[in-house]
């Protein structure tokens, strides 16, 4: 590895770490929202457990970040984000974007990155990292899905906008180059569990075409027939 992969790496699980140290304030937050809409134990069950593991991937990623980085990086303070109003149409369109799709499309990145990885603590980190997603995505469905049947065609009309909305902006959004910057050798990235931004944009969308939107079809199915 150069010393310029080896920044490189440092960086960008770094800015993983800092993503998953923000989740576990994300699913304090989304615990306490869902209370104010009277959600079963089992979402709530779900939401702290997520929270525990998200504990877990921020360690696991500062700990990648230091080896790579050779400095001391640690978390430090985040400022508490406070719970949203709205009621569950808001609840339900919050768990579409953070849950249903943010978490689906880090799962099947991952998963793809998993692939391509020669480094033992790296693999280990990112197995771990794609069973727990995978388990938030399906809570973030579950979660979607009883907030359709308490609140009915309305609450499944605001997800089904937010979905175009986001599944649109994804259409516009620039799409990075073919490859990492000069410098940086592909295969040496992958061995560390790193995908070009590029792959990440095609991962992204495979996820929307082949994840997301058959199970809002089903969202929909299900609520319709009931
Ligand atoms: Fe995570
Ligand atoms: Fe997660």
């Amino acid at each position: 590895m150069t010393a310029a992969e080896r920044a490189a790496l440092g960086r960008l699980w770094l800015a993983d770490a800092l993503s998953e140290h923000a989740s576990i304030a994300s699913f304090a937050r989304a615990t306490l929202e869902l209370m104010a809409v009277g959600a079963p134990p089992e979402l709530l069950r779900g939401c702290q457990r997520a929270a525990l593991e998200e504990v877990r991937h921020a360690e696991l990623c500062f700990r990648l970040a230091r080896r790579f980085s050779g400095r001391a990086l640690d978390p430090g303070v985040l400022p508490a984000p406070a719970a949203r109003s709205g009621g569950l149409p808001a609840v339900a369109r919050d768990t579409f974007l953070e849950g249903c799709v943010a978490e689906t499309v880090a799962a099947h990145q991952s998963t793809h990155a998993l692939d391509a990885v020669r480094d033992g603590e790296v693999r280990a980190v990112l197995a771990r990292i794609v069973r727990d997603e995978m388990r938030h995505a399906e809570l973030a469905w579950r979660t979607v899905a009883w907030a359709v049947r308490e609140g009915g065609a309305s609450v499944l009309a605001v997800v089904r906008w937010v979905a175009t909305r986001a599944r649109a902006a994804l259409r516009w959004r620039w799409t990075p180059g073919p490859g990492w910057p000069r410098g940086l050798s592909r295969a040496s990235m992958a061995a560390y569990g790193r995908l070009e931004p590029a792959v990440e944009a095609a991962c992204e969308r495979a996820a929307w075409r082949e994840l997301i939107e058959p199970a809002l079809a089903l969202l929909g199915g299900s609520h319709e027939a009931a």
